[in-house]
């Protein structure tokens, strides 16, 4: 980004959670703070970069999977992040052209890309929310709009969640969006979790969180364990291969790209179906 001025007078000198993923996935709206910050958590955690590709490529997958072999044409991404490549509106649209996406997030920046970006985009949202308050979410004008909650939705809460500090309104949040949903819908869900200590990265993923916390970004950055991680999922039928590492989930070349094998697994990821009861 040429200029260091920000959309809405936001302080760039504060690193920035979604700007900073934007420097691990090489993006262009980011300034001089956030790409120091991405610099610092790669000189201790130095798979972050691979892994937030890994997690894109779960996204591609995942929203492709939803809308071919699920026929999910309604996705509400939370957390959407800056725009990148294979945003969730084309993955859908290369496969189902009529699929309508609200995209949801918290940050003023994100905000202001996100809608230059989707400015001649039919069928697509970019709603003001905030998770750790799902109703302003849920109840958002704009989301009537463009999805109807009466038939199945995908909701997409992908590296978000650890953006969230407490375990009980991460719970909470994703309980009520979960409740909102009509059966048929599904959630799709990924996590940073810590890697197992034989796999020798535990230190370096645990250094790489403090890293940020320090920086003093946005947002917190806390990883949850496989069993907190999959009771987000309660109620919903987890779809195969359950709660996995980014690369395992699907590595199917139909589906989109892999990336991320042989990495440490510092994230888990899933996807649940809500089934009629
Ligand atoms: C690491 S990015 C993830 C982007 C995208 N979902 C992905 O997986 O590639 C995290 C995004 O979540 C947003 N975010 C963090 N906490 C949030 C909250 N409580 N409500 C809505 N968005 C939030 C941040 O602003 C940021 O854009």
């Amino acid at each position: 980004m040429a200029s260091e001025t920000a959309p809405g007078g936001v302080d760039v000198t504060i690193p920035n959670v979604a700007r900073i993923y934007d420097c691990f996935l090489d993006g262009k709206d980011n300034y001089a703070a956030d790409r120091a910050a991405a610099d610092k958590i790669i000189a201790v955690a130095p798979a972050t970069r691979a892994t937030a590709l890994a997690n894109r490529h779960f996204l591609a997958r995942v929203v492709r999977f939803l809308a071919v072999e699920a026929g999910i044409d309604q996705f509400l991404d939370i957390g959407c992040g800056l725009p990148t490549q294979q945003n969730v509106h084309e993955v859908a649209r290369a496969v189902r052209p009529d699929a309508r996406v609200a995209y949801v997030d918290k940050d003023t920046v994100v905000l202001a890309h996100a809608r230059a970006l989707l400015a001649t985009q039919p069928r697509t949202m970019v709603i003001e929310g905030d998770l750790d308050d799902p109703e302003s979410i849920l109840l958002a004008p704009e989301l009537a709009e463009i999805l109807d909650l009466d038939r199945p939705v995908a909701v997409l809460m992908l590296s978000v969640l650890h953006c969230m500090p407490d375990d009980d309104r991460v719970r909470g949040a994703v309980r009520r969006l979960r409740d909102a949903l009509v059966p048929g819908s599904h959630l799709a869900i990924s996590h940073i979790t810590r890697p197992d200590p034989a796999s020798g990265y535990r230190q370096a993923a645990e250094e790489g969180a403090r890293t940020y916390r320090d920086l003093g970004a946005d947002t917190g950055m806390t990883f949850r364990d496989r069993d907190v991680v999959a009771g987000l999922f309660d109620g919903m039928e987890l779809l195969s291969p359950g709660l996995v590492n980014l690369s395992d989930w699907r590595p199917d070349p139909a589906l989109g790209p892999v990336s991320g094998q042989g990495l440490p697994a510092t994230y888990l990821c899933g996807v649940a179906r809500k089934d009629v009861r």
